[in-house]
């Protein structure tokens, strides 16, 4: 193979998005030949391409090697899974499944159809948080000891919650700021720091919005080593703060307003604590501003390497293994908050499914019916 005829499913606001940089032929050696949409008039803009009426029809067409979900929640295990028994690789937006139990029924399938499998982490590319995971993995900021992302800049109106049927419920999302808004940083904590091993999740129903999931969140999470961290988020405050600070032994790292800034100590903290003369004197720091560009691309960037690993077999940017952590993550702060109890991970799957289907079943939400949004600028959700 020397292209890949790739096939885009989901035509709302992240779909078409992908479509237009891979119409630009942004993406080397990936043809998009194909698109999914209940919706004619979404097809419609798409006329030199063939079109379905269904994500579940594309995939049955024989006419792609590979496609990139960019449908509601739920489907992305549904879909994905139908990918791989057609043998098609699979590029799935985030999250890639909502709970644990559907993300190992997708990569199992994967595993057993040998087809990639990779998550729209498009952040892994960013160099602000590439340059945090070199300098935890090298040990320049050495031990880590805390960590504090309060990521409240989230904010979204009623009309953004009303834009769509599946939004903000347990059955059509199957949760809310951590299943939509918070998975890119989920996973980046993932990525960075590994599962911590105990985590207490104190979550917000509806408590700016008139939905029935999660809109405002704050989470605990100790690790083994002994380090701790403290991540809170809502898309109801204005106007929010993003600010992630990791403090390790050797000074401490505050990102914040695209910003990465190390203050060095000059000697670990516990060094100088074990060997200072005075009860007040603290270690000397160096300011460090890291330079760090955003990507011009991150997006396309993350399909290129999904073409290039089925095509040269590079390793994949964020695998179906690696995009776990972030689901991981988002069913324990929700169940630890159902409960009530720290959930010490592995989150026990079986169970987490079964609490979400009772939420499913025990739900008396009704929705509104939809808002049509014509005027957003739907790249402004990207900035973080
Ligand atoms: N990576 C990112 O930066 C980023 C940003 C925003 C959204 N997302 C993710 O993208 C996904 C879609 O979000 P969105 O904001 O575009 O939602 P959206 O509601 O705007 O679009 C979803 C589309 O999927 C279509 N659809 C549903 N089932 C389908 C099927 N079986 N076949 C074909 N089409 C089907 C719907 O008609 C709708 O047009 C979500 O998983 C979301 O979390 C990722």
């Amino acid at each position: 193979m020397h292209k890949v005829r790739l096939g885009l499913i989901g035509l709302g606001n992240m779909g078409k998005f992908h479509a237009a940089y891979l119409m630009q032929g942004k993406v080397q050696r990936c043809e998009l030949t194909s698109v999914a949409s209940s919706s004619p008039e979404k097809l419609a803009a798409f006329p030199a391409l063939r079109h379905f009426s269904s994500g579940q029809e594309l995939i049955a067409s024989g006419l792609v090697d590979a496609v990139l979900i960019c449908t509601p929640h739920y489907q992305h295990t549904t879909l994905g899974v139908a990918a791989f028994e057609r043998g098609l690789h699979v590029l799935v937006e985030k999250p890639i499944a909502v709970h644990l139990a559907d993300a190992d029924r997708l990569i199992d399938a994967s595993l057993k159809a040998d087809r990639r499998l990779a998550a729209m982490f498009q952040l892994r590319v960013e160099p602000r948080y590439l340059k945090v995971k070199q300098l935890i993995e090298s040990g320049e900021l050495g031990a880590i000891v805390r960590f504090n992302w309060i990521i409240t800049d989230w904010f979204r109106t009623e009309a953004y919650y009303g834009s769509g049927g599946w939004r903000a419920t347990w059955r059509g999302e199957g949760g809310g700021a951590l299943l939509n808004q918070c998975p890119h940083q989920l996973d980046l904590l993932c990525w960075w720091l590994g599962l911590p091993q105990r985590v207490r999740g104190f979550c917000q129903f509806g408590r700016y919005h008139q939905i029935e999931v999660e809109d405002n969140v704050t989470v605990y999470f100790d690790y083994d080593s002994g380090a701790s961290g403290v991540f809170i988020t809502s898309t109801g405050e204005a106007p929010g703060t993003n600010r992630c600070e990791i403090a390790g032994e050797k000074g401490k790292i505050v990102l914040e307003n695209g910003k990465l800034l190390f203050t060095r100590n000059e000697v670990a903290m516990s060094d100088f604590s074990r060997t200072a003369a005075s009860g007040f004197a603290r270690p000397g720091v160096w300011n460090v501003e890291i330079p760090a560009e955003p990507h011009a691309a991150p997006h396309a960037a993350v399909t290129q390497n999904f073409v290039d690993s089925i095509l040269d077999g590079v390793p994949l940017i964020a695998t179906g293994a690696d995009a776990v952590g972030s689901v991981h993550l988002a069913n324990a702060a929700l169940y630890s908050s159902w409960t009530g109890a720290d959930v010490r991970p592995p989150l026990d799957a079986g169970a987490y499914a079964e609490a979400l289907k009772k939420k499913v079943e025990e739900s008396t939400f009704t929705k509104a019916p939809t808002i049509a949004i014509t005027q957003d600028d739907f790249t402004k959700s990207f900035t973080r």
